[in-house]
């Protein structure tokens, strides 16, 4: 039987700490439902000690997640273990992640320690996180520029002190798959205790090699691999959790390993990613890019057509993307709706229940077929909607190329009308002018973009708004048929965002 590898997603800790990644409350339990829903063995649910927000976002997902170990990142010291247990309490599965730098350039520069403090600490650390769960990893920060020696020694100590899991992360990107593995081989050799244990691996991505590296280390006997939705991660990433467990499911074969992952879980996965972060995937990246199941050139296409094994070496409903398919119409009631929200995977109470049925069915009357990835479009957003502080009730816009765009926007806050005009270089700028007049606040434009959810003419337009305010960046998204109405309900949920944050 093939052997199973544990799937240690970092996407709301190390990846939410990628510029531009950061996520709210509401956003991080709906990702880490998703990643529930994909199967992840372990979420690591953030770094409790870095905001009480942070402690406060993984003790609510430690509540809402029961089938995942839920774990926080703790530095080797009383104050981080302290919080990390306090924000895990709740968690069915809790799991304290202790690490502490192993290198000799952290440990002088950075830590101005020892190496013989190192190890007292870490040992007395471990023991301490011990003593509030069963649960317990460690890691050897920068492992892959450490002395082999030092980690076999620092390893069998904090395994004697009660580590469950060692992680050997290549943090700085640095190492290559033939040296991994020769490294990997080395120090299991002389700490055997390791192979008691779990062993884990955690590559960045800075030379490209995040996927490549961690894939020699199951070669070496890793038996957990430490990754992200979509990459995402600190300077050029994490391995992307989609790949490895794409290279497992296509190439048995040569690994012959297994994982726990509901692989038809990966392409909703990567786009809720994308819908809350707003950092879209490149087109041609592997896996969830928009281009990796797509066929061009005419020789491919003719190859695909006469038999998809001349081009394709894995499916795209095998990475659940054959969403394609009309599920539901106008005359769809609220049982067959609910079917299909279950299906997937959503649990609704009555009152979003009700909300997401109104919206659905104001989408049927405008648009002709309603798909899969509308509905998960549709929900998934809602789930994540903040306080309305500020509601649109109408737009008019007039504009052409002979003469300057005037947007009269109407909103409602706390029960005042207010209507602005402004004008501006085309319509969309001259209703984000007139919204700007309505909230009173100069708001940064950081980037904006348009893109369809499905194809079609009647395709639903997705506007993406990146706000700036204060150096932090808020994310608003906006979905309609009609691209204006999309890219001002955008505008109005970033603004809505910072409202929310702001005063919570
Ligand atoms: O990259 C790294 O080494 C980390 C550790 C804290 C696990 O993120
Ligand atoms: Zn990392």
């Amino acid at each position: 039987m093939a052997k199973k590898i544990k799937i240690f997603d970092t996407t709301l800790r190390d990846g939410e700490q990628s510029p531009g990644c950061s996520m709210n409350l509401k956003e991080k339990i709906e990702m880490a439902q998703q990643l529930e829903r994909l199967n992840v063995d372990i979420i690591e649910a953030g770094f409790a000690a870095a905001s009480t927000g942070d402690l406060h976002s993984i003790q609510e997902i430690s509540k809402n997640i029961k089938n995942c170990v839920i774990t926080s990142l703790a530095r080797a010291n009383k104050e981080d273990i302290d919080k990390a247990w306090e924000s895990l309490k709740y968690a069915t599965h809790p799991r304290i992640h202790v690490f502490i730098a192993t290198s000799p350039i952290h440990m002088e520069y950075k830590l101005k320690l020892t190496p013989e403090q190192v190890i007292s600490t870490a040992v007395e650390m471990v023991s301490y996180a011990k003593l509030y769960c069963n649960d317990i990893e460690f890691s050897a920060e920068d492992a892959t520029r450490s002395n082999v020696d030092f980690l076999a020694e620092i390893f069998d100590k904090v395994i004697k002190a009660g580590a469950t899991t060692i992680n050997i992360p290549d943090t700085v990107g640095y190492t290559t798959p033939d040296e991994y593995y020769n490294f990997l081989t080395e120090i299991i050799e002389k700490c055997p205790s390791l192979k008691t244990i779990d062993i884990s691996v955690h590559c960045h991505n800075d030379l490209g090699l995040g996927v490549a590296n961690s894939l020699a280390a199951l070669r070496a006997g890793a038996t957990q691999i430490e990754c992200t939705v979509n990459g995402i991660g600190e300077r050029a990433g994490n391995a992307a959790l989609e790949e490895i467990v794409m290279v497992l499911n296509t190439r048995k074969d040569i690994y012959g390993f297994e994982t726990n992952i509901d692989a038809k879980q990966i392409m909703r996965s990567s786009n809720l990613l994308t819908r809350i972060t707003g950092v879209k995937v490149q087109p041609n990246k592997a896996i969830v890019g928009a281009n990796a199941f797509a066929h061009e050139s005419g020789i491919h296409q003719h190859g695909v057509l006469s038999n998809k094994e001349t081009y394709e070496i894995m499916t795209p409903e095998s990475i659940g993307l054959d969403t394609n398919k009309l599920v539901l119409g106008k005359h769809s009631g609220r049982h067959a709706f609910n079917d299909k929200l279950k299906q997937l995977g959503y649990e609704l109470t009555k009152e979003e229940l009700d909300i997401a049925f109104a919206k659905f069915k104001d989408l049927a009357d405008k648009k002709k077929d309603v798909f899969d990835k509308d509905i998960d479009a549709l929900v998934s957003r809602q789930k994540i909607e903040v306080p309305q502080t500020f509601e649109l009730q109408k737009y008019v816009i007039n504009s052409g190329n002979i003469i300057t765009s005037t947007a009269t926007v109407t909103m409602v806050k706390e029960g005042s009308v207010i209507e602005e005009v402004a004008v501006g270089e085309g319509p969309i700028y001259a209703s984000f002018k007139a919204i700007e007049k309505i909230v009173g606040k100069e708001l940064e434009l950081d980037d904006f973009s348009l893109s369809s959810i499905t194809e079609g003419e009647d395709a639903l337009g997705d506007a993406v708004i990146r706000l700036k305010e204060n150096d932090h960046i808020y994310v608003g998204r906006g979905l309609s048929t009609d691209i204006i109405e999309a890219s001002i309900k955008a505008y109005i949920n970033a603004v809505n965002k910072i409202m929310f944050e702001q005063n919570n």
